[in-house]
């Protein structure tokens, strides 16, 4: 079952972040189920490409409904973008898309995991064919890695107590379904109060092993300074980020990467004059743009979502950017 439509967040934004130019080659390395794809491709001249990427299996599905000339899907992780848009000869790019996250069918389809609404088994992945089940990682983690996964990617004051929970549950049976594992984080949260907006108990829990499976902050830490030396100048960045962890690493990727250090913070904190400093290889366009509440109101998915932009300078990308992603 693929579960329902996916509503692209922030789409004309997004669009008009990249400032897509007829006959320029773009890259959506998230593409979903292609909303963002195919708004770009409608801005797109004969001449104009768009290479698009994704890990999910399904994804790979539904873009080759798109069937256009000027468009080439693959699947790979955002750590095999570099190497996978240097296989497709390609060297400078106009335009780069990142819709973080997950699209409404995986969250939607009781078969992968992701959702405590429906019972499902703990997969959790977005490419099923790599890494571990979240089943497996309950099964596996220690009581100290559990907590410390719920505690950083779930921002979940009782993770101590979940992963209490989740270790004595599995000791009697292992844990391998989205409801089972609900009812668990229930009962050890039990009616403490929470103090947030009466999220479902397991809120939290999930997005923490969502992230931790995916090892989605390390692919965006690893993304975000590998594709600027991708772009050519003037060439744009555009990041939709969906909870604060992930915009954090985009936001201070950016403001350093947008400082004549290079993206190198260290070299923030020494005193030297900052004309004898590599100029910055990334500029910032505008402020942060959320979504109006009215998006909201029909798209609840929006509710979180943040879009920063950045602009490719004509400086050359210095030695050793992005190895200190500014963290
Ligand atoms: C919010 S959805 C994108 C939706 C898309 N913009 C659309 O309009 O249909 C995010 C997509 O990014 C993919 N994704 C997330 N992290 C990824 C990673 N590290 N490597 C490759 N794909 C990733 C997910 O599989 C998902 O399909």
């Amino acid at each position: 079952m693929g579960g329902g439509e996916h509503v692209p967040v922030l789409l004309q934004e997004a669009v008009a972040a990249l400032a897509v130019r007829p006959d320029g080659t773009y890259v959506d390395a998230t593409f979903g189920r292609g909303g963002h794809a195919r708004a770009i491709l409608d801005r797109l001249g004969p001449a104009g490409r768009l290479f698009a990427f994704d890990r999910d299996p399904e994804a790979a599905t539904s873009a080759r409904a798109i069937g256009d000339p000027r468009f080439v899907f693959r699947s790979c992780w955002f750590s095999q973008l570099a190497d996978e848009i240097g296989a497709l000869g390609v060297d400078r790019v106009d335009g780069v898309l990142l819709d973080l996250g997950l699209s409404s069918p995986q969250i939607d389809d009781p078969a992968r995991g992701f959702s405590f609404r429906a019972d499902g088994p703990l997969d959790m992945r977005m490419d099923p064919t790599r890494g571990e089940s979240a089943a497996a990682v309950l099964a596996r983690a220690s009581a100290r890695e559990l907590t410390e996964v719920i505690r950083d990617y779930g921002e979940e004051r009782f993770a101590q107590s979940i992963a209490g929970a989740i270790v004595a549950a599995r000791s009697v049976a292992p844990v391998v379904r989205t409801r089972q594992l609900a009812a668990v984080v229930a009962q050890a949260v039990g009616a403490r109060p929470r103090g947030d907006r009466s999220q479902d108990p397991a809120t939290r829990t999930f997005q923490a092993l969502r992230i931790f499976v995916n090892r989605e902050l390390a692919e965006l830490a690893l993304i975000l300074p590998r594709v600027v030396p991708m772009l050519a100048t003037r060439g744009r960045l555009a990041v939709i980020s969906f909870h604060s962890l992930e915009d954090r690493i985009v936001k201070r990727f950016l403001a350093s990467a947008s400082q004549p250090f290079g993206g190198d913070p260290r070299l923030a904190r020494l005193a030297i004059r900052t004309d004898a400093l590599p100029p910055a290889p990334l500029a910032l366009v505008g402020r942060a743009i959320r979504p109006s509440a009215r998006e909201v109101a029909a798209n609840p998915r929006a509710r979180s979502a943040t879009l920063r932009i950045a602009e490719r300078t004509p400086h050359p990308v210095p030695a050793g950017f992005g190895a200190a992603p500014g963290r």
